[in-house]
């Protein structure tokens, strides 16, 4: 199987698919697991996305019951540290108005299998508590990952973008050369829409920018949330807070406006941030998808399968989408 793109997905049907002696050969634009993968806050957080009864919601959950193997596996072969810990984010509700929708969303997500707890938190009018949802370091994983897959014998091709899928599925086009194989994956993220058969949902970039600043380890033990802001601390002390939504194409340009703004938002949940100066800022594009759905699954008629289009829960949806690639692949057509 030829796999484009090695971020968090592509990395994660690679291993799966080569523990079942699949041979893999996977390809990325620049190096693994530095876009969306690098970029991403890694919250792992149904009760902060999902909210309707849907596919995704069922995803979300199933891949989110998966997380502690996902890690633990590629944690032990690699004996690299993966930080992911299940902290309960506690989201907030600043405005009466706020605390009632933070109420009613919470009834809705007790039904789908979401539960929350009413808490305590400072400055706010209300709080709740998601037991169930936790958090990781995407950049760890990924580097266990690539250390892992190495092992079963996957072929990583960084620096070397896939250009085409060759006729009659039968491989691929890279900037460095021609590979045949006789199986096609596209997981190239916010890119996937350069490969993609005519008819597949279209995926689109979605800028995020997020700051971090250096704090002492151990200040923020969950993910702490209010409307679009979120904030949480790596075991490192790095204590992150995102994020912006732009449509702005692959636009690489930091904004300071944009980072001001996050800043500012972050500092009205923990006043002590107004104090500290960002000590980094990024931004990452998010693999937004035409319908919100993730493109999952092999293309009718073809040998090509896809798994693009996780917007903003790519790094939560990782382990079911490996899954159910894996699933779909070994199956018999
Ligand atoms: N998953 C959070 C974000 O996309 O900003």
């Amino acid at each position: 199987m030829i796999v484009a793109g090695a971020g968090i997905i592509g990395l994660s049907c690679a291993w799966r698919l080569s523990l079942c002696k699949i041979p893999v050969t996977i390809f990325d634009a620049s190096a693994a697991g530095s876009e969306a993968s690098w970029a991403g806050a890694g919250m792992l957080a149904p009760g902060g996305e999902m909210e309707e009864a849907s596919p995704l919601t069922e995803m979300a959950l199933e891949s989110l019951a998966l997380y502690p193997q996902y890690v633990g596996e590629p944690r032990e072969a690699s004996g690299l540290a993966i930080d992911y810990r299940r902290c309960g984010p506690i989201e907030v509700a600043l405005t009466e108005q706020e605390a009632g929708e933070l109420e009613h969303r919470a009834t809705r997500q007790a039904v789908l299998g979401i539960p929350s707890e009413s808490t305590v938190f400072p400055g706010s009018i209300s709080a709740r508590y998601f037991p169930d949802d936790a958090l990781v370091n995407p950049r760890d994983v990924v580097a266990a990952l690539r250390v892992v897959c190495l092992r079963q014998g996957v072929r990583i091709h960084e620096h070397e973008r896939v250009l085409e899928i060759l006729p009659g599925d039968s491989g691929v086009m890279t900037s460095k050369g021609r590979y045949e194989d006789d199986g096609v994956l596209i997981c190239a993220g916010a890119w996937s829409s350069d490969l993609a058969p005519v008819g597949l949902p279209a995926a689109t970039p979605v800028r995020g920018h997020l700051i971090s600043y250096k704090a002492e380890a151990g200040r923020l033990e969950t993910i702490l949330r209010h409307q679009n802001t979120y904030l949480l601390q790596r075991e490192t002390g790095s204590l992150v807070a995102g994020a912006s939504t732009e449509h702005a194409g692959f636009d690489r340009t930091l904004n300071e406006t944009t980072v001001q703004t996050i800043h500012r938002r972050a500092a009205r949940l923990l006043p002590y941030l107004a104090a500290m100066e960002p000590a980094e800022r990024w931004l990452g594009f998010r693999p937004g998808i035409a319908g919100g759905i993730p493109a999952i699954g092999r293309v009718e008629g073809t040998s090509i399968w896809t798994a693009y289009g996780h917007y903003r829960n790519g790094i939560l949806l990782a382990p079911d989408t490996a899954q159910r690639i894996v699933e779909s692949v070994i199956s018999p057509r």
